[in-house]
């Protein structure tokens, strides 16, 4: 067995692992990760494994696998090697062991996807097929500082009369009539995909059942044939500093004045009464990000701080 020449083993994760796993993840994405967020709630989540590789006891490595998409896909997040450990090729032995638990597991399983960011090379290119790609807007700023400027952005557009039109917050009954239409999935979702905060979802009914129980924010501009569609997530700290929260909104559609309207919508009512500072990541269709950025801007002062290279959904199969 590959893991036992490393001297690994292999476990479900549990919640007393909690601090190993924060103590191998502490340079992980320059303080905006994730996991300490959602470790605790990925492990009551029954379709998700969470694999630990842990050496002489000490956890060296986690990768988690969610199966969505009525049981036919694997979605691989989380995984992180200790620092010392990296390139030996502890990332490929983990998740070896986490594919052949999920193919034992959950034999419908076809295919796995994963969300990366970066330039990828021929080498991935033909390893994976390209789903979708979205672009990332990072704002990073002071909760007491963003609010005035937000509230001016929004007057400014509402002032213009032709500017604004108030988007549209989905119910429930809403979602699933809206993200179900073939128009919508075809026309308005990048790759046919629901990505949410990294994770992809193919537009079913039992995925929206697994998203409605996530307390987002679900945003159009039309019921009938929206062109620009909105996923706000909960804020949530991030180990960037005391009081840092990251606010996720996934846009999807290429309409610019929709996706502008929805993006200020979102941040508004995510923020809420939040105090400390924010680290907002805005994901849209790439022909966006440039008419987005000069906004945010002349808006918010914004000056790019972080070169992140998109956001690639990729799938190849099981
Ligand atoms: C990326 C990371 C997990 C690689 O760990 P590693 O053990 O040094 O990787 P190795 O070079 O030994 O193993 C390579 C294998 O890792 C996997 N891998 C490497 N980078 C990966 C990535 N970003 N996403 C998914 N798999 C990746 C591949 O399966 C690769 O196998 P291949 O050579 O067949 O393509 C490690 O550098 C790390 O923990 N980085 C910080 C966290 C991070 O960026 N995670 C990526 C999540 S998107």
């Amino acid at each position: 067995m590959e893991g036992a020449s490393h001297g690994l083993e292999f476990c479900l994760a549990k919640e007393a692992d909690f601090e190993q796993v924060m103590s191998i993840s502490e340079d992980i994405y320059g303080g905006i990760d994730y996991l300490p967020a959602k470790y605790h709630a990925w492990l009551q989540e029954p379709d998700r494994r969470v694999i630990l590789a842990k050496k002489k006891g000490q956890v060296i490595a986690l990768v988690s696998a969610n199966v969505v998409d009525d049981g036919c896909t694997a979605v691989v997040e989380g995984l992180r090697v200790a620092p010392m450990e990296r390139g030996k090729g502890i990332a490929g032995i983990i998740q070896q062991y986490c594919f052949d638990l999920i193919r034992a597991q959950f034999p419908e399983v076809k295919v796995r996807r994963y969300t990366r960011s970066g330039y990828l090379g021929p080498e991935t290119l033909a390893k994976f097929r390209l789903i979708c790609k979205q672009e990332i807007l990072p704002l990073h700023c002071e909760l007491e500082e963003i609010r005035p400027k937000l509230d001016a952005a929004i007057s400014q557009l509402k002032a213009c009369g032709t500017e604004w039109e108030d988007p549209i917050l989905l119910r429930a009954s809403d979602v699933q009539r809206v993200f179900l239409n073939p128009n919508v999935v075809g026309g308005v979702l990048p790759g046919k995909t629901i990505v949410l905060d990294w994770a992809p979802y193919r537009p079913l009914q039992s995925n929206l059942e697994i998203l409605l129980k996530k307390n987002l924010i679900w945003l159009a501009d039309g019921q009938e044939e929206p062109r620009v569609l909105s996923l706000g997530a909960t804020p949530y700290r991030i180990p960037m500093g005391a009081d840092c929260n990251r606010l996720s909104i996934d846009i999807f559609g290429k309409h610019f004045p929709s996706a502008r309207n929805q993006f200020l919508a979102q941040l508004q009512r995510g923020i809420g009464t939040l105090q400390g500072s924010l680290y907002c990541l805005l994901y849209l269709d790439p022909c966006l990000w440039q008419q987005m950025y000069s906004f945010c801007q002349i808006s918010f002062g914004l000056h790019q701080e972080r070169d992140f290279e998109g956001q690639n959904v990729l799938e190849t199969e099981m």
